[in-house]
């Protein structure tokens, strides 16, 4: 269903809407928007069997995610926000956002296909990506891994790497994804990464934060000057898909605990073994020995250049990009200090008061949206 065709259907319930003739008004934009979809909520319920427990693939801070079935075959992943009508932009801006969304075409991004507003609910809907989310495939529990030689974890790395370039330079004006991590990371049937939840704070009213504290290890991929100042940039991006790196190369969240050691902070780990020049011992064992190893060093050294505590010494996406295909040299470049979160605040990884502690010091950060109950 286009979105011009659909209004009868998606709003269905004039009772519960009260601005459906403000978005009854609104004009296709463009030729672009034969890829935007408006769907009804009847049509998604009967794709995901009725938002059913077995079809539940994920929750996240927005809501949970369900796979589905639509109509013509398609298999999709729909978002059932859950965030609070208040925190989110009125109905016609909120389809408006989402149609210019969905105009964003990259390999290395997630389709969105649309959304639903239905009532006070909203929907949306992408396609669904096979191998679930990074973090799952290379991060969770020992069943679901898959095991990731070298060459796997240099597209994925390459893959996400262009998703973010071409967020940052190509899409005008450009979107700073906030929310690089191995969640936000999925993975399509031949494992060709897909940045997904990019430009989801354009959702959101002015000053709502969707960056969510719910899992402690998110902390870990904020860069410091976002988590203290909440100063945005495309180097915040950057930060994290710094530590999204050392991740894919080590195989370690970014920051995890065990009864022997402790805490481990995968940036603080990565900086001290660049300083004892024994940087490839990141790289995960599971990879085995034959792996290219200047290329591993470069990598890792990639990685620790985006997380270095100064912003602006960090490179662009793209820059970062060349470096790790050897189009920009980086031999002779210094790397300085990384900037530690952890080390600023002092997170503890388990507690519950990780994020409060953060966000109490960081007066200035945006506050986080409020969510209704969490789904089946
Ligand atoms: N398009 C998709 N295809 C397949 N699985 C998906 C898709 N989108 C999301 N998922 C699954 O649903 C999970 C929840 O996604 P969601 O984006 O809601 O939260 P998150 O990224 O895990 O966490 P957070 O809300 O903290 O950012 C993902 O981790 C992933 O496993
Ligand atoms: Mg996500």
């Amino acid at each position: 269903m286009k979105f011009s065709s659909c209004f009868s259907s998606c709003f269905s319930h004039p009772s519960e809407t009260t601005t459906t003739t403000d978005i009854n008004k609104q004009e296709p934009q463009g030729e672009n928007d034969e890829n935007f979809t408006v769907f009804s909520y009847g049509e998604l319920r009967l794709a995901t069997r009725g938002f059913s427990a077995s079809n539940k693939i994920g929750e996240g801070a927005f809501g949970c995610v369900y796979k589905g079935v639509l109509a013509n075959g398609s298999i999709v992943a729909v978002k059932m926000l859950s965030v609070e009508l208040e925190s989110m932009r009125g109905e016609r801006e909120f389809v408006s956002e989402i149609s210019t969304l969905t105009n964003l075409k990259h390999e290395n991004l997630v389709t969105l296909k649309g959304c639903c507003v239905d009532g006070t609910r909203r929907l949306l809907v992408y396609n669904y990506m096979e191998n679930n989310s990074l973090a799952q495939i290379l991060l969770g529990k020992q069943q679901n891994r898959i095991k990731l030689g070298w060459e796997a974890r240099q597209a994925i790395s390459l893959g996400v790497a262009r998703g973010l370039a071409y967020l940052h330079e190509e899409v005008k004006p450009h979107i700073v994804h906030r929310d690089i991590k191995a969640s936000n990371i999925l993975l399509d049937q031949n494992l060709i990464p897909k940045v997904s939840d990019f430009g989801l704070s354009r959702i959101l009213r002015n000053n709502v934060s969707h960056i969510s504290t719910h899992v402690a290890g998110t902390l870990g991929y904020l860069a410091p000057e976002y988590a203290l100042s909440g100063r945005l940039t495309r180097k915040t991006d950057v930060y994290s898909f710094g530590v999204l790196l050392l991740e894919i190369i080590s195989g370690l969240a970014v920051v995890d605990f065990d009864l022997e050691h402790g805490e481990h902070y995968l940036v603080q780990k990565a900086w001290e073994l660049y300083r004892a020049n024994s940087i490839l011992q990141l790289v995960d064992p599971i990879v085995g020995m034959n792996y290219p190893k200047e290329e591993a060093i470069r990598f890792i050294k990639v990685g620790l250049l985006c997380v270095q505590e100064r912003a602006r010494l960090r490179p662009e996406m793209s820059t970062a990009l060349k470096m790790l295909t050897n189009d920009v040299d980086i031999e002779g470049v210094q790397i300085s200090q990384p900037g530690l979160v952890a080390d600023l605040m002092n997170i503890k990884l388990g507690q519950k008061t990780t994020s409060h502690s953060l966000y109490s010091k960081a007066s200035n950060l945006e506050s986080t949206p409020s969510t209704l109950s969490s789904c089946s």
